[in-house]
């Protein structure tokens, strides 16, 4: 069956909807926007009924843009967002607890002598910013009643009534058993999460329920956690080539196969996609604040917003000896201290706006360009190139910071809307499983390529200063 599809990426500070026909591409865009609530203590949450009213939103307005009908809905998800929710009603028992959200912290200093075990069998770090730990958390502190899950399968209940998650968001948790793909009674038993009643992991291309929430009744077919659904849109299907998305965080993702890869250079090892019951992984590492270090910014009058990042920072040649390490949200891979906070070192009384912006972009690129490294040493060779999506792409100060210190071209992907359009992929790879992958990818032509425009010698320096004022914040 051909047709239009509707994909759904609902992210971290907003829900986007495409509907995307194969021969005429997207013919309607939505969006709402989600305002996550960052509280004192390292506290980031939501209020789910505005997770579940945006997609609602952002999903009708597509459709009415388009002016047509669609045979079938692709969801893409935040990944690491967690809630409890009554499965009879649907209704939410607490606000969903965020990606970035530290509160958990507690639980993994518990679970510490475990910590490798846990690596071992699932892949991740202990860290807060998985689901598993916010489960525990939310079970100790907040309520014992319904389930408690992801944001995804919350949604996908509420969509279709079916208690559902994909595989790879599932590989978010750390109750994942990465081999087998399945749930691990003994990471469920550690995060004393035995006994819950857990969502059926299923294929992120399968129908999965139906839904009348954007009118006529259509087919759930396609899901997958948002950074994975990049992955697949920008064509990373073989080991070789990376993809990084700067959203809200930036997230460097690197295909390994059909087989999972346990590195020891502190990526996260994880489920990439499940097809047809093949599962294949990637790398995964993050850095938590992206576009949130730009707001942070903007926040404080420096910038009035993203888009003035390449004139505020074009105003000066260089960061005039500013250092920013924006772990405003603490470090994630390879470091993993999610306790840390971010630093700005040299700043003169000639520091300027633009100083700072600059700063900014070094300090996003070089930690991208650690996690290129760290991948590539998992990987046993380098990377060709970077293949770049997400809004902040459109900062060619950004991008050309990124291939300067990479010393690797950074194409930019010319589909603003990579995240959707991998969950559209999967959405009509679900209603057609005779339809190849490949076939159901959208040209994966970049819009823009940089190319490193300093010696490798220059931008080493770089990163070392970089790494110097790393190794100040996690001390001796
Ligand atoms: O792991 C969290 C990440 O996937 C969220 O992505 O696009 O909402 O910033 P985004």
């Amino acid at each position: 069956m051909t047709g239009p599809v509707l994909a759904v990426d609902q992210g971290t500070s907003g829900t986007k909807a495409l509907v995307v026909c194969p021969e005429r591409g997207v013919l309607g865009t939505g969006f709402a926007q989600v305002g996550p609530r960052h509280l004192a203590g390292g506290r980031v949450e939501v209020d789910p009924a505005a997770l579940y009213d945006s997609v609602l939103a952002a999903g009708r307005q597509a459709l009415a843009e388009a002016g047509e009908g669609v045979v079938a809905l692709g969801l893409a998800n935040q990944g690491e967002t967690v809630l409890a929710w009554d499965p009879a009603t649907g209704r939410p028992l607490t606000d969903a607890l965020v990606w970035q959200d530290r509160r958990a912290a507690s639980v993994c200093a518990e679970l510490a002598a475990q910590g490798e075990e846990l690596r071992q069998l699932t892949g991740l770090p202990l860290d807060p910013y998985f689901a598993a730990p916010k489960m525990a958390w939310i079970r100790r502190n907040l309520t014992r009643e319904g389930v408690v899950s992801t944001s995804d399968a919350w949604l996908v209940h509420r969509l279709t009534g079916v208690h559902a998650t994909d595989a790879a968001t599932a590989g978010r948790t750390q109750l994942l058993d990465l081999d087998r793909a399945t749930w691990s009674p003994r990471a469920l038993d550690l995060y004393g999460l035995t006994g819950e009643t857990l969502p059926e992991v299923t294929d992120c291309a399968q129908v999965v329920g139906t839904t009348r929430a954007f009118g006529p009744e259509i087919p759930l077919t396609g899901l997958i956690v948002d950074q994975q659904a990049a992955l697949l849109a920008q064509r990373v299907t073989a080991p070789g080539t990376a993809k990084c998305t700067y959203g809200t965080g930036a997230f460097l993702l690197a295909h390994t196969g059909e087989r999972p890869r346990r590195g020891d250079s502190g990526l996260v090892s994880c489920v990439a996609w499940r097809l047809a019951g093949t599962t294949s992984y990637c790398l995964d590492g993050q850095v938590y604040t992206a576009a949130s270090a730009v707001r942070w910014l903007t926040d404080l009058g420096v910038l009035s917003g993203a888009a003035d990042l390449d004139s505020v920072g074009g105003t000066v040649p260089d960061s005039g000896g500013v250092t920013f390490v924006p772990a405003l949200a603490g470090l994630a891979a390879p470091w993993w201290r999610g306790d840390l906070r971010g630093s700005l070192t040299g700043l003169g009384l000639d520091t300027t706006p633009g100083h700072l912006a600059r700063a900014l972009c070094e300090g996003i690129a070089a930690q991208v360009a650690e996690l290129a490294e760290a991948a590539a040493t998992d990987l046993g060779a380098p990377l060709d190139l970077l293949r770049v999506d997400g809004g902040l792409t459109r900062s060619a100060l950004l991008m050309q910071t990124q291939a300067d210190l990479l010393q690797r071209p950074v194409e930019v992907s010319a589909l603003p809307d990579a995240t959707a359009l991998g969950a559209a992929a999967l959405a009509r790879l679900g209603l057609d499983p005779a339809l190849g992958v490949a076939d159901a990818l959208p040209d994966g032509k970049p819009a823009a390529v940089y190319e490193p425009r300093i010696p490798a010698d220059q931008a080493a320096e770089r990163r070392a200063g970089f790494r110097t004022a790393v190794a100040a914040l996690l001390g001796p």
